[in-house]
């Protein structure tokens, strides 16, 4: 989604405003743009399309340069397509104030006409120029960038997180935010604003997470934080724990194949220090006392896409281990269907970004029911986890490909570190049934290097496929959310029409879809489980074989029964059932990100998508 960089400082603003665009890139994007600000005034450029257009557009310019205020933007588009028109920043009729917005303005229509009455003409579509006007008119009323920055706030509805500049203060950025995300870095003598710090990492660890309706302003002499009323207000203070290497390829061509490398690490990583041997689960931070864990009745998890499925995965463990209800729902239908919901609900909410606006709206809705919730996130100090109960963060690092990958793992690792947590604490398993297995978990890491080096019939399978134009996904219990994130995978990053289905429905209609070679990939239950879910999977490949379909079975090593009747078998290493998503999601990466390979298309940045969706 949108992608925000503001800077003041000694260094020329288009370079490191652009240096921060860059690397806000794995958010998605359809156009950029920066505005500089200096003595003469505001000068802008924006285009359509990659960061290229734009750069090769302000090589043509001899009046951006040595500019030390600037603000820049990639926009994702929400109103208005995506052209140079429309790109921010949006400039204000007397061409004195330039903005940059992330976000969803929802009262723009009313503000749009109240504008237009008054007779301002629009230069774009979009929902964000009204801002620019607005603060032209609070201006022309008295008081400063930041005064004028307040007022308008309070006119705003819906999301925004919004970047001003103005030709009268030109050592000066003003920001604001609702719920969409803020943070400013601090330097010697310079300042950052950006979507996120992965923007100004290259120049400062130190940064400052900006609170729900702040505005802040930065100068060279410093950076001072409001409220939406001018009350003085604080920031949070925290230190960068990475750095700018962790965001670049590592010799990789795309992040995504560094991300999914990288997964046996960030596993071990997140159950690190986790477990305190006594069968206790530590959580990140906790507003929830044991007494409010035993009281819950039912768990609902809700969240989107990837992390959807992480919780589909959840469900089988947390159900397993505490037989405790558990719902799994898409964040973006939760509190549209009026769930039921009392104080001993809890709501487990998983996001990598934390910023995913169905998901922060999920929670708030589950907070007014009087629900407790607890986040999964990938993101300290990102919105879903400062408004939950109870927090654990996955330790992926950043994750740079628009697709999922690490943090998906590392988001199962929390769901059973939280299912483990909930039947120690409710005394459901004794210490030694979690620390048996927390020690299957530990084991995890190594396994998934081993799947991982055994990886290239995958990609030799993949890349002879680029001219498939369609593949179906199926498994049984765990293997049935791994096999939906197999599919979507696929669509994304090769745009190409995928389903995944739990394997017994197929033959309920989708089975309709099997032509000579159709790829059907399963995700086969060990036959150490219950033993009956491997029968049924084997029926199922028999099935499909007849109508003609290119059987590509993902196993337990040892299953001769399963690489009798399948054309290809990828075998995995032994790990207990609930477990087994941790290896068996890994073929599925690599074999998208190879198809998307051999088509030749941007594995890291698929078209239309954006890595954090900041809007409903
Ligand atoms: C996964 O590959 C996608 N990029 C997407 O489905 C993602 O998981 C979803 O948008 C949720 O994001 P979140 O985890 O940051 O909330």
């Amino acid at each position: 989604m949108c992608g925000i960089v503001g800077y003041v400082g000694p260094q020329a603003a288009v370079e490191v405003v652009g240096e921060g665009l860059r690397r806000l890139e794995y958010r998605g994007y359809d156009s950029a743009g920066v505005a500089l600000v200096a003595k003469g005034g505001v000068v802008t450029e924006k285009r359509a399309g990659k960061l290229a257009n734009l750069t090769e557009a302000i090589s043509q310019r001899s009046d951006i340069n040595d500019q030390h205020t600037g603000i820049g933007h990639t926009r994702w588009a929400t109103h208005g397509v995506p052209n140079d028109r429309n790109a921010h920043p949006h400039v204000s009729s007397n061409g004195r104030v330039a903005i940059i917005h992330n976000g969803i303005i929802e009262n723009f229509t009313r503000l749009r006409a109240e504008l237009e009455a008054d007779g301002v003409e629009l230069a774009s579509d979009t929902d964000s120029e009204c801002v620019a006007h607005l603060l032209e008119r609070q201006l022309d009323t008295g008081g400063d960038l930041a005064d004028a920055m307040r007022r308008v706030c309070n006119r705003l509805q819906g999301a925004f997180t919004l970047l001003a500049v103005h030709a009268d203060a030109p050592d000066t950025v003003v920001g604001a935010r609702r719920n969409s995300p803020l943070v400013a870095g601090v330097a010697d003598g310079e300042y950052f604003l950006a979507s996120d710090v992965a923007a100004f990492i290259s120049h400062t660890r130190s940064a400052v997470e900006l609170g729900q309706d702040q505005v802040v302003t930065i100068s060279p002499d410093g950076l001072a934080i409001t409220d939406f009323d001018g009350n003085p207000a604080a920031g949070k203070h925290f230190e960068v724990d990475w750095d700018a290497s962790a965001a670049e390829k590592d010799g990789h061509d795309f992040f995504m194949f560094k991300e999914i490398a990288e997964q046996p690490k960030a596993v071990a990583d997140t159950l690190r220090g986790r477990f305190a041997g006594t069968g206790e689960i530590s959580l990140d931070e906790i507003r929830m006392s044991d007494q409010d864990f035993r009281d819950i009745d039912k768990v609902i998890i809700v969240a989107c896409g990837t992390s959807y499925h992480a919780g589909m995965v959840a469900k089988y463990a947390i159900e397993h281990w505490n037989r405790l209800a558990v719902e799994v729902e898409l964040a973006s239908e939760f509190r549209y269907r009026d769930p039921i919901l009392d104080r001993s609900t809890l709501v487990i909410a998983i996001s990598q970004s934390g910023e995913t606006m169905d998901t922060l709206m999920a929670v708030r809705h589950a907070k007014e029911q009087k629900a407790r919730v607890l986040a999964i996130s990938n993101t300290v100090g990102s919105t879903i986890p400062r408004e939950a109960d109870a927090v654990l963060y996955t330790r992926a690092g950043i994750e740079v490909a628009v697709a999922s990958t690490k943090a998906f793992l590392t988001q199962l690792v929390a769901c059973y570190l939280v299912g483990l947590h909930l039947a120690g604490v409710r005394g459901i398993k004794f210490a030694d049934e979690v620390a048996a297995i927390v020690t299957e978990l530990a084991a995890t890491p190594d396994k998934i290097a081993t799947v991982l080096s055994g990886m290239q019939p995958v990609r030799d399978l993949a890349a002879a496929m680029p001219n498939a134009d369609r593949a179906l996904f199926v498994g049984r219990h765990v293997g049935y959310p791994v096999a939906m994130e197999g599919a979507l995978k696929l669509k994304e990053l090769a745009y190409m029409h995928a389903e995944g289905f739990a394997a017994g429905e197929l033959k309920h209609g989708p089975i309709s879809l099997i032509e000579d070679g159709t790829p059907v990939i399963v995700v086969v239950p060990s036959p150490r489980g219950r033993s009956v879910l491997h029968d049924k999977v084997v029926s199922n490949i028999q099935e499909v074989k007849a109508r003609g379909a290119t059987v590509i079975a993902i196993a337990e090593s040892g299953d001769d029964i399963i690489s009798a009747h399948a054309d290809h078998t990828v075998f995995l290493p032994v790990v207990p059932t609930l477990l087994a998503p941790l290896l068996t999601a890994v073929p599925m990466q690599v074999f998208a990100a190879e198809l998307a390979t051999a088509k030749g298309l941007d594995v890291d940045q698929p078209r239309n998508l954006a890595k954090s969706v900041t809007v409903e």
